[in-house]
């Protein structure tokens, strides 16, 4: 298996990824930071470098249902962190939010570069979903930075706990699968963490309970379409 090396990877980069990159890259220049593109600084698939697992038509079916919801959850966490950088108050903010996002965009290609392997299409409704969240993550920006980084906790939080229960539900053999969504989850508990850090407020439970029932919209849908 060829390792994903930022270079290597810009090929199978497709469709709604090359968007977001795009979209990112244009923020970040009207923002007047000079962070590098998410494609620069891109970190390698933990899958890289493992064999393929042999799995049935029914697990690689299931597998690639996760990974595809997974890939839409990262389709939003772009458009939600962009969201939000567009409209934070402070450019400390702005900064973090950018950063998260460039691990975002590696989640992106590792989830866009297994369903590929698992001869599995992203999905139909990710335009659908990168706007709603943009524009949820620009609302949420538009209350205040506290407000805009108590979202990012409560968001990662609820992300992880969905992650832990996809690495449950994997096929056990899936190694390539279950290598990626571990190395996402330690980078979504550290965005949700840090965000604390940063001067985020945490969200009360019957909101944080909203904000599951929302995301089960996209969990329940993307996993078939
Ligand atoms: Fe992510
Ligand atoms: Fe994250």
């Amino acid at each position: 298996m060829t390792e994903l090396t930022p270079t290597s990877r810009r090929p199978a980069l497709r469709g709604i990824d090359r968007f977001l990159s795009q979209v990112d890259q244009r923020l970040r220049q009207l923002a007047g930071h000079s962070v590098s593109s998410p494609e620069g600084t891109a970190r390698p698939s933990p899958a890289s470098g493992h064999e393929e697992p042999r799995l049935s038509a029914g697990e690689r079916e299931h597998a690639a249902g996760l990974m595809r919801v997974n890939h839409t959850g990262e389709v939003c966490a772009q458009a939600l962190y962009q969201g939000q950088a567009l409209a934070a108050r402070s450019d400390t903010t702005r900064d973090k939010l950018l950063g998260a996002a460039q691990e975002e965009a590696d989640h992106l290609a590792w989830c866009e570069a297994r369903l590929q392997e698992l001869d599995a299409e992203p999905s139909k409704l990710n335009p659908l979903f990168y706007a709603a969240s943009f524009a949820l993550g620009a609302a949420t920006a538009l209350a205040g930075d506290k407000v805009s980084l108590g979202f990012v906790h409560a968001t990662e939080e609820r992300v992880a706990g969905h992650l832990r229960a996809h690495l449950k539900a994997l096929p056990g053999e899936d190694r390539k699968s279950q290598l990626i969504l571990q190395q996402m989850l330690t980078d979504e508990e550290r965005h949700g963490e840090e965000a604390l850090q940063h001067g985020g407020e945490e969200f009360p439970r019957p909101v944080k309970d909203a904000m599951t029932l929302a995301s089960q919209l996209m969990t329940k849908t993307t996993y078939w379409i």
